[in-house]
């Protein structure tokens, strides 16, 4: 039976009802939602209240292998395919990445030689005001984009750094989350590893570089690149209720985070989604 949507925007983007994310899935289902994520790049899943962390883990499985991430300080301690993503100081430490500060346009992963294709985004405990997540569908972007323009681009590759990333939004990484993030390159368009839709492949936060040009063109290329891209008819933004689970395509959206309430607690876990084995590389 088809299962009941509802569009987040005109473009793209889906609200998925009746799927209970703490049931078993079908393989028929579970291939249902991957088509809607792979279609829309982003889809919503709505009153998923008390979750536990490792029904999110099961739940995502049915869409590739899970990753653990290298910021292994804020994983949880019972499933460490899921990172935490909070403000929240507990014991003297803080449990979860990125604070109550804004965080720039990115792709989770960018970074890497094989990026996670997906990451699915579960809300726990939300501030009294702020961060709205929002996405950029980057092959919608890509599609309109005028024939000029996305002519310029064809062959060209970019290159990706978490160092550019943490020094923007982030903290730094360890000795050894170094040594496994060095810098790398890929291509400006991406074909999607599933789907063969292509995408713009760069973004403000991890992109510091196109490969082989010379730093004012590079920078000028990127910065006419990113106006085009984040403007408003390829953004969804997401405001949060406790309980929504979001999951998104890394190979074709980027996203963004409003700061929030510092005096709220924000309490957010994450699962990092990888490609295919012989399709994780970007091509
Ligand atoms: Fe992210």
């Amino acid at each position: 039976m088809p299962l009941a949507t509802r569009p987040l925007t005109d473009r793209f983007g889906v609200e998925i009802s009746g799927v209970d994310m703490a049931a078993a899935l079908d393989p028929a289902t579970a291939r249902e939602i991957a088509d809607l994520w792979y279609e829309n790049g982003v889809v919503l899943f709505r009153g998923q209240d008390g979750l536990a962390e490792e029904a999110i883990v099961q739940f995502c499985r049915h869409f590739g292998e899970l990753e653990i991430h290298v910021r292994k300080e804020y994983l949880s301690e019972t499933n460490p395919e899921l990172i935490l993503i909070s403000n929240v100081d507990e014991d003297g430490r803080r449990i979860g990445i990125l604070g109550d500060h804004d965080v720039g346009w990115h792709h989770d992963q960018i970074y890497q030689r094989r990026p996670a294709v997906g990451s699915l985004l579960y809300a726990v405990e939300l501030p009294a005001w702020g961060g709205n997540t929002a996405f950029a569908n980057l092959a919608v972007a890509f599609e309109a984009m005028p024939d000029a323009m996305r002519a310029r681009l064809d062959g060209l590759r970019a290159q990706h750094s978490y160092a550019f990333f943490n020094g923007q939004w982030s903290v730094p990484t360890d000795d050894e989350q170094t040594r496994l993030t060095p810098d790398v390159v890929h291509p400006l368009i991406r074909t999607h590893p599933v789907t063969g839709r292509k995408a713009i492949y760069a973004d403000p936060g991890m992109t510091p570089a196109i490969d082989g040009l010379a730093a004012d063109e590079s920078r000028a290329l990127l910065d006419e690149i990113f106006e085009w891209i984040t403007r408003p008819e390829f953004v969804y933004e997401h405001a949060w209720a406790p309980g929504d689970a979001l999951m998104w395509d890394n190979a074709s959206t980027m996203h963004r985070r409003d700061a929030f309430d510092p005096a709220s607690r924000r309490i957010m876990k994450r699962t990092t989604i990888m490609a295919p084995e012989d399709r994780a590389v970007p091509f």
